[in-house]
């Protein structure tokens, strides 16, 4: 085996396209019983990645058999205003999810639009009810980035307990996400962030490495320990190409696993998402059941 075995590569989008293959059967179950999965995307404003990040999760829709619509509103809609949006689409018996494209414009209050989509649409799992799951050991509907990479470590067979598993990055949507998913599955879990001092005494302990700061090539190969499992959230695209927060070319060399960027972590996050949007469609319809 030499240093850069590819065999150490996992294969993010290859399971991707295994979990986008069992949300797609899970849509057919659910239409033989007469449910049709439904998600609506709310882009408010022009932000061309937002933009494309929302055509991508449309398109898995399409490939999942998800319906999907896009409410586009304009960037200078009030807080009030996109409110009533979300009202209207809680109520809309129609719709199974709703996923609001992060960042909002200033002038919004993030945590107050999170705050009003219904926690049984919110595929996203960032509503604080679903949040608050999470810590109690009840994960539903969680954060998707996180969530994807515990797939990738159950389908390459990363033992998690007991494991000394270090997260850099304390952001909503992926480091404390993360960490409780790890804690949940009983590793000695450590966060490290932007005031961290010393993080390479931190990340050269870790058995598993995540990383989820969006800072090009953060994490080197001497902060990481021999054999380590690394995991890459981080995406950052500049004039010379596109970087995880890990530099994988070297640092391949001294691990068992890694990500790459692209192709590892990013495909996991959508696929999980289709997953989530089946499951907000099983949700609402066993509470209709029990009515
Ligand atoms: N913006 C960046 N990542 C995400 C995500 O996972 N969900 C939403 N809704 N917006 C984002």
């Amino acid at each position: 085996m030499t240093n850069t075995d590819t065999s150490k590569i996992i294969d993010g989008r290859a399971v991707a396209s295994k979990v986008e293959a069992e949300a797609a059967a899970a849509v057919l179950k659910l239409k033989e019983k007469g449910i049709a999965p439904k998600l609506v995307t709310v882009l408010v404003g022009e932000d061309p990645a937002s933009q494309m990040y929302v055509r991508m999760k449309h398109k898995a829709c399409e490939r999942a058999g998800i319906l999907a619509e896009n409410c586009i509103k304009p960037a200078d809609i009030t807080e009030k205003e996109l409110l009533a949006v979300i009202d209207a689409l809680n109520k809309d018996k129609t719709v199974s999810s709703i996923l609001v494209q992060l960042p909002l414009p200033r002038h919004i209050n993030e945590k107050e639009i999170m705050n009003a989509v219904s926690p049984d649409k919110d595929p996203d799992g960032f509503h604080p009810f679903n949040m608050g799951s999470l810590m109690i050991n009840e994960e539903g509907l969680v954060p998707c980035t996180p969530k994807g990479i515990i797939r990738l470590m159950e389908e390459y067979n990363v033992d998690i307990k007991g494991k000394n598993a270090v997260v850099v990055g304390r952001s909503n949507i992926v480091g404390k996400p993360m960490a409780a998913m790890l804690l949940n599955r009983s590793a000695t879990v450590t966060v490290c962030h932007t005031s961290t001092k010393d993080l390479k005494s931190y990340t050269k302990e870790a058995d598993i490495l995540v990383a989820g700061t969006g800072v090009k090539h953060l994490i080197t190969q001497d902060m990481v320990k021999e054999g380590a499992a690394v995991f890459d959230a981080g995406i950052v695209t500049d004039e010379t190409g596109t970087y995880g927060d890990v530099d994988f070319e070297n640092v391949i060399k001294k691990v068992s696993l890694i990500t790459p960027v692209p192709g590892g972590v990013g495909p996991m996050t959508i696929a999980i998402l289709m997953t989530h949007v089946v499951k907000c469609a099983e949700i609402i319809a066993a509470a209709e059941n029990k009515k």
